[in-house]
């Protein structure tokens, strides 16, 4: 965030309201506004957002939250393929894969120079690899892909079958995976805007850099 680690301290220490809820959060440490607990203390807001969706109901043991149609999604996604690069927690996220394992996508989808990977790390093998998407609450994130360029999620689910399992869906499979992936859409987590502690006078400026 266009910051350093010391001017995080300097500027968490220059406002007093700061220093005292640090000492309150991390109670019994002598010096407790350090970067390390200012990241555990955003770790542990970032835990609260959690969207539990009716398949999490599901795999609790509601045999009730997932409709037929989705449980006939779920069948699919489990019995085509979907969840060797989609699955954990997230149902996916945490794995980088070819884009286009069996057919490369056209370049309206994956423009030809966008080589994913293979950008950060020049190892051949890694042109065309992205992450696997996690899919939770993927009904409401549109536009689909790293390239953004699919709006429909239909459309998405199709080109993932034909391009990573070579597999062409009939229309009934398309909206049985399609309604299993609305299983994933949760209850988004109500979050309070707190109110900031101003800033003193010996609050560090942001240095002024124009650019990236
Ligand atoms: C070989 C691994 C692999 C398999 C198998 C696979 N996917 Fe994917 N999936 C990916 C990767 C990699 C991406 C990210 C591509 C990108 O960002 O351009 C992705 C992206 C997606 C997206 C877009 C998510 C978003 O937010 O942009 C959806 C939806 C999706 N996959 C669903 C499926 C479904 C349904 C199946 C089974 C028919 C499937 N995937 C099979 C690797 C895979």
């Amino acid at each position: 965030m266009a910051n350093t680690p010391e001017n995080v301290v300097v500027t968490l220490n220059s406002m007093p309201e700061y220093v005292d809820m640090f000492r309150a959060a991390f109670d019994g440490e002598k010096e407790p506004v350090t970067f390390d607990n200012m990241a555990r203390a955003i770790e542990s807001f970032e835990a609260t957002l959690i969207t539990p969706a009716p398949f999490d109901a599901y795999l609790n043991g509601d045999e009730t939250a997932l409709t037929d149609e989705q449980k006939a999604g779920l069948a699919l996604f489990m019995d085509k393929g979907c969840a060797a690069c989609h699955s954990g927690v997230n149902v996916g996220g945490h794995g980088y894969y070819p884009f286009g394992l069996v057919e490369k996508p056209g370049a309206d989808i994956l423009p030809v120079g966008d080589k994913g990977r293979f950008k950060v790390t020049e190892t051949v093998s890694d042109e065309y690899v992205f992450r696997a998407a996690p899919l939770r609450n993927v009904t409401v994130t549109a536009p689909y892909f790293h390239s953004g360029k699919v709006w429909d999620l239909k459309v998405a689910v199709q080109i993932m079958a034909e391009s990573q399992l070579g597999e062409e869906l009939s229309d009934t499979e398309t909206n049985q995976l399609v309604a299993f992936l609305g299983s994933l859409e949760g209850a988004m987590p109500p979050v309070t805007l707190p109110v900031l502690p101003a800033e003193t006078s010996e609050t560090p400026r942001p240095a002024a850099k124009v650019g990236p």
